[in-house]
């Protein structure tokens, strides 16, 4: 029987609680509808997003022109597996070439399964090119890092809610700490004959945008170069101009040998992600050797393509590098005793928080949310701060507001 005194969000949640896996911890809020920087939810009220679904949403909710590719496609051709050619995937793989300057594109769907993918074609170049015994392979991958969910990912991961009691796990793991390049020159002069690559975020976006220090990475991209190892960018996050530069990792004025996309590939649409490499690593792979029934399926071929030709048309990479300036500066001039430290890069931002007797982040993205901004608390702690990348001046300075609202009435 339903309770007619709930609201319509009240009933949603009771469902998703009651015939869900609770494998989430949603705030409660239930939407309905996107457009822009903005979502509603069924009750009609407006909220900024500055979630854009862990940055899968860059481009704007149902930015009308990848609607409108999806629309097209959908009524031309849907899906034809790899087991044949498609119009739209054989464009979308010159397309990709061209766009990032890669010899090949090999899709997937999920970011995971990006990584994942990443992860074969380092170690069957490291058994193939380098020459290292299949049982010996090793990648060095960083503390706190977030890559995803399948079992062999969180191998990587040394957050135990990631992987507890899902062994065992997966062998050829060498975990360093992030943002130290001396722990990467060690497990090099170490294992570096054994070891095929190494595996960082440019941020660590779930670790809460922990931004490392300016130049690690050039130096872990050298080290790797001076002992024949590959550097895997996971740009999964952080690409796709979210962080004022196309690829996260062009900041450091270096070029990936291999690159992981997912999230805004799929201009919040649809699932859609990629690697990135050259020949030398990618034609490692034969037919039938890796693939995915949908990975590069005709209208993840089309939206992908449309997602980053509206990135470029909109010029949304400047505008991330000149809004999170202001976010920023903005963010920094709130005086509460909640906040600890304000970090991050482009509009991939980050307010540090402590508790204070029993309010946490949590009930600081409640506030936020009743002031219509929608956030989440990413490790109790760290309150993420994302909007789509089409958010203006005007916008911005409406949203800061709302946050200088909130951390005032918490304090009051
Ligand atoms: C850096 C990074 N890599 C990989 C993933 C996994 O992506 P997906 O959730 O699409 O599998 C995420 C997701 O948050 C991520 O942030």
């Amino acid at each position: 029987m339903q309770n007619t005194n709930q609201t319509r969000s009240q009933q949603l949640m009771e469902l998703e609680e009651k015939y869900g896996a609770h494998n989430y911890h949603p705030l409660p809020v239930v939407l309905n509808k996107g457009k822009g920087i903005y979502v509603w939810d069924v009750e009609g009220k407006k909220y900024f997003d500055f979630l854009s679904s862990y940055s899968a949403v860059n481009q704007g909710h149902c930015h009308p022109r990848i609607v409108k590719a999806l629309k097209d496609q959908a009524d031309q051709l849907c899906l034809t597996s790899r087991a044949f050619y498609s119009e739209p995937f054989c464009e979308y793989e010159k397309f990709m070439h061209d766009f990032f300057g890669y010899d090949r594109v090999l899709p997937m769907n999920t970011g995971a399964e990006g990584v994942e993918t990443a992860l074969k074609l380092a170690r069957r170049w490291g058994a193939v090119k380098k020459g290292i015994p299949n049982d010996k392979i090793k990648i060095i991958c960083c503390e706190g890092n977030f890559h995803g969910r399948t079992v062999t990912v969180i191998t990587m991961s040394n957050d135990p809610s990631s992987f507890e009691n899902y062994g065992p796990l997966t062998p050829g793991f060498i975990r360093i700490p992030y943002n130290d390049v001396k722990a990467l020159e060690e497990a090099l002069n170490q294992y570096g004959d054994e070891v095929c690559g190494f595996i960082a975020e440019p941020i660590q976006g779930e670790a809460g945008v922990f931004v490392p220090d300016d130049g690690y990475l050039k130096q872990c991209y050298d080290l790797c170069k001076k002992h024949n190892v590959l550097f895997i960018a996971d740009e999964v996050q952080t690409g796709i101009a979210r962080t004022g530069k196309m690829l996260c990792h062009q900041h450091d004025g270096i070029r990936a040998d291999i690159v992981i996309l997912g999230k805004a590939l799929g201009g919040g649409v649809l699932p859609v992600s990629a690697c990135l490499a050259d020949d030398d690593i990618m034609l490692n792979i034969k037919p039938g050797e890796h693939g995915s029934t949908f990975g590069g399926f005709p209208l993840a071929a089309r939206v992908a393509m449309e997602a980053l030709k509206v990135v470029v048309d909109e010029h949304l990479t400047e505008n991330a590098e000149k809004m999170g300036k202001i976010f920023r500066e903005e963010v920094m001039k709130i005086n509460s005793p909640f906040i600890v430290q304000v970090r991050g890069r482009g509009l991939l931002n980050a307010i540090v928080t402590k508790p204070i007797g029993d309010k946490t982040a949590w009930d600081i993205c409640l506030k936020m949310k009743e002031n219509g901004l929608l956030a989440k608390p990413t490790h109790d702690d760290i309150i993420r701060f994302a909007p789509p990348l089409c958010i203006n001046e005007a916008e911005i300075k409406e949203a800061i507001a709302i946050i200088k609202k909130t951390f005032e009435e918490m304090s009051a």
